[in-house]
């Protein structure tokens, strides 16, 4: 038997109402706050990311699908969206300083990471993107967004992890204090952080070996690096989520594992979900525009894990109930009624009614198993007399009482769900 990739997952009919759920949830708060949805092709050309990612990050180094097509070109599929989008955005020119344009999406991304529990090759991603806006209010309503969406789908504990990397002019003052600190503890330091801390020294902050943790608890934090504008930028912030009731928890190590960010960088925690309890995550860009070739234009998002989503509504007893397949099944008890039957179904499916018939050429009593077991509320009864005189026998199956109408009053007859 041919199994599907490792770290893939098939949804299946029995979870797929999850899926319309979320996909649906997604698109109406999105639309709630003005965003409109953009789709892009799942593969890229590689320099989209290695560009728009950073060369220093995981995602790029370790985790990219990167091939070469049969035209020689290095291809990549794209492992998160941000990138993709904002080349999307620069290439169809319709982004303008002072014009605030607003994005979400809703799609599969991939990263070769080691599967586990909430973490696959394949997985997907609802986000959104603020395009044009360096006020601190558009990070705020991004924040804001998800805050909606993570309530419509019933979760009411998360933690919103909060931390500002500052303009590039306190990255750089920071790094340096970084770097000197983690120099004079580099013996002690894992292999992995003492290459970090040439090429990206503010991912050792990130770094979950035991070892690294130690060190980096006494290591100098950003939020003392700000200098003014940092510090305005991440103060509105904070006061602008303080009056909307938006609890958060500032979280000076927190950096985030792309390279693209400045200012606000937040993540989303739940203790539903096992070692990776990070079910989201975004902040504030302002140079990935300029980096793919744009014009500098700030920009802020958002994108939340959907599997994890998945993981947590499981875990809350929240995943929505899976719809019946039928409303109606329709019995017919003789192969001579098929052509009848197939027109009563069609009738009813004109009414909105979700119609199945027998494909299987069964006895009555085995199509009455099937019309129970698709969890049909009502079976369509064609019998000989319904088929002589242009009836059917309506029976509800929770009640087992039926009547017998004639077919000119399928439209108006009352259904009850
Ligand atoms: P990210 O933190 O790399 O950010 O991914 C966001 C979320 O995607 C994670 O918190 C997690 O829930 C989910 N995720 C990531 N990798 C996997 C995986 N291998 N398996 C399952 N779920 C996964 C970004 O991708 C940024 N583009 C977010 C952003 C948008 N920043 C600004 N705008």
């Amino acid at each position: 038997m041919i199994q599907a990739v490792r770290g893939t997952k098939d949804i299946l009919p029995d979870t797929i109402d999850t899926w319309y759920f979320l996909e649906e949830t997604a698109r109406i708060i999105s639309e709630l706050y003005g965003y409109r949805e953009l789709r892009t092709p799942s593969f890229e050309k590689t320099e989209v990311f290695s560009r728009g990612v950073g060369e220093g990050t995981d995602i790029v180094n370790k985790e990219m699908y990167t091939f070469l097509d049969k035209g020689g070109e290095s291809i990549t599929l794209r492992p998160e969206m941000t990138a993709s989008l904002v080349r999307a955005v620069i290439q169809s020119g319709t982004y303008q300083q002072n014009s605030v344009s607003k994005y979400w999406y809703f799609a599969p991304f991939y990263r070769y990471e080691r599967p586990q529990k909430g973490r696959l090759r394949q997985f997907h991603q609802f986000g959104a993107e603020c395009i044009s806006s360096p006020y601190p209010e558009s990070d705020v309503e991004i924040i804001q967004l998800t805050h909606s969406f993570i309530q419509a789908l019933g979760i009411e504990e998360y933690k919103l992890m909060l931390n500002s990397l500052g303009n590039s002019a306190s990255r750089d003052v920071y790094r340096n204090a970084l770097i000197e600190f983690l120099k004079d503890n580099k013996e002690n330091l894992t292999e992995d952080s003492r290459n970090r801390l040439e090429i990206n020294p503010l991912r050792v902050l990130d770094s979950k070996a035991e070892n690294d943790i130690v060190i980096v608890k006494n290591a100098p934090i950003i939020l003392d690096y700000l200098d003014n504008e940092s510090k305005d930028h991440f103060e509105k912030v904070k006061s602008l989520l303080d009056s909307l009731g938006i609890g958060y928890e500032i979280t000076p190590k927190l950096v985030r594992g792309l390279d693209y960010y400045c200012h606000t960088v937040f993540e989303f925690q739940s203790s539903a979900l096992g070692a990776q309890d990070s079910f989201g995550g975004g902040g504030r860009y302002n140079t990935l525009f300029s980096q793919l070739g744009g014009k500098e234009t700030p920009a802020v998002g958002f994108a939340m894990g959907v599997e994890r989503l998945i993981l947590i509504l499981e875990s809350l007893n929240k995943l929505p109930k899976t719809e019946a397949e039928a409303d109606v099944f329709v019995v017919s008890l003789n192969l001579d009624f098929q052509a009848y039957a197939a027109n009563i179904a069609q009738i009813l499916r004109a009414k909105g009614l979700k119609t199945a018939t027998d494909l299987q050429r069964r006895s009555m009593k085995a199509q009455m198993r099937e019309a129970n077991k698709c969890g049909a509320k009502y079976a369509v009864i064609i019998g000989d007399s319904e088929f002589e005189n242009k009836q059917i026998t309506i029976k509800n199956l929770s009640e087992s009482s039926q009547e017998t109408i004639g077919i000119e009053l399928i439209p108006e007859y009352d259904f009850k769900f």
